[in-house]
């Protein structure tokens, strides 16, 4: 079954630091864009397609603030106006292109894929810690993973996967009973479970010296469509984490930018925000932790894909443990009922 798009939202689509004076193309819910920063800086994102024979513009040449289709040379302004077409006196009827509102926050470029007069910037994924000097920011992949986005959202929402996924990064063992709660708020789901004097997670393991078990949290906050941030951390156990003191704890938020392509690709941007200084060795073994338990993900979610794509007969059986995701699929439908 085809999963339904919500189009009035802002969508990640590439690191700001990858954008700049050349075309890149990217490609987000079936729709091809063009993306480039003009000599102001400003963000131009235009529909990937000349109107005369469907050329993908990233082919084409940036000139100025302009964009010349590589094939014979129609050129649009930033705005998506054609500007000029070979041979003739003034562009033809119809010459446009559709132009997307874009965004800037936390390192990423987002478009805004439904009607533009509703692209609100106050809307667009923003968190304080990015910029707090107490934290520093270690950024990650851009992972592609051949699954439909909801596959990827699920994972997202999902603390009870850890345990048989993540064996060697994120997990302790013998802790897969930890109750797990969520809760919806409006557009938001929150999904969370603490480990009460556990062991470190392996890539927490050399950090900070607890001088024994701590009490672990972890919160998956699925803001829809497109984002989720883990929330999770450690802090001596006793010390009364669960009560709201964190004073002393290792604090990192994973967050995850959701790029849905097509029906059965996504593109993960991530990064992680931690609650310590930059420091080369830690933050390469951190990222290189991270790295190798998002790609055990991937190997699932690509798995489940490939099974979804052949044609059988297939009721989805729901656990307990899938209601926050059955509430995260439900507010993707009503988003895109709304569009
Ligand atoms: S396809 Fe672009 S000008 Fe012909
Ligand atoms: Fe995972």
């Amino acid at each position: 079954m085809k999963a339904a798009y919500a189009y009035n939202a802002w969508y990640p689509l590439a690191w700001s630091s990858d954008i700049g004076r050349n075309l890149n193309a990217r490609r987000v819910l079936e729709q091809d864009i063009v993306l480039y920063r003009t000599e102001g800086g400003e963000i131009v994102a235009l529909e990937d397609a000349c109107p005369h024979r469907l050329a993908p513009l990233s082919l084409g040449k940036l000139k100025g603030d302009s964009v010349e289709c590589g094939y014979h040379g129609m050129a649009f302004d930033c705005s998506g106006k054609c500007i000029s077409a070979p041979g003739m006196a003034r562009p033809p009827a119809g010459s446009e292109i559709r132009k997307f509102p874009t965004a800037e926050s936390m390192g990423m470029v987002w478009v805004w894929m439904g009607d533009a007069d509703k692209a609100d910037l106050s809307l667009v994924f923003n968190m304080p810690e990015y910029d707090n000097p107490e934290f520093s920011v270690v950024q990650g992949d851009a992972l592609l993973v051949h699954t439909n986005y909801l596959n990827l959202a699920d994972n997202l929402c999902d603390p009870t996967h850890v345990v048989y996924v993540h064996q060697s990064t994120l997990a302790s063992s013998g802790r897969e009973e930890t109750r797990v709660m969520h809760e919806r708020d409006g557009n938001k789901v929150v999904t969370w479970r603490w480990v009460i004097d556990g062991p470190l997670i392996p890539v927490f393991e050399g950090l900070k010296d607890f001088g024994g078990n701590v009490d672990r949290w972890h919160y998956y906050h699925y803001h829809a469509p497109s984002v989720a941030v883990i929330d999770f951390g450690s802090a001596k156990t006793g010390t009364g984490a669960p009560e709201g003191n964190r004073e002393d704890c290792i604090q990192m938020y994973a967050c995850h930018f959701i790029t849905p392509v097509d029906q059965s690709t996504s593109v993960q941007h991530w990064l992680c925000i931690k609650n310590m200084p930059s420091d080369t060795e830690v933050d390469t073994r951190l990222v290189d932790g991270l790295r190798l338990a998002f790609n055990e993900d991937k190997v699932v979610l690509e798995g489940i894909q490939q099974r979804e794509d052949q044609n059988r007969e297939w009721k989805r059986v729901n656990l307990s443990l899938d209601a926050s995701n059955i509430k995260m699929r439900r507010i993707i439908e009503e988003m895109a009922a709304s569009n």
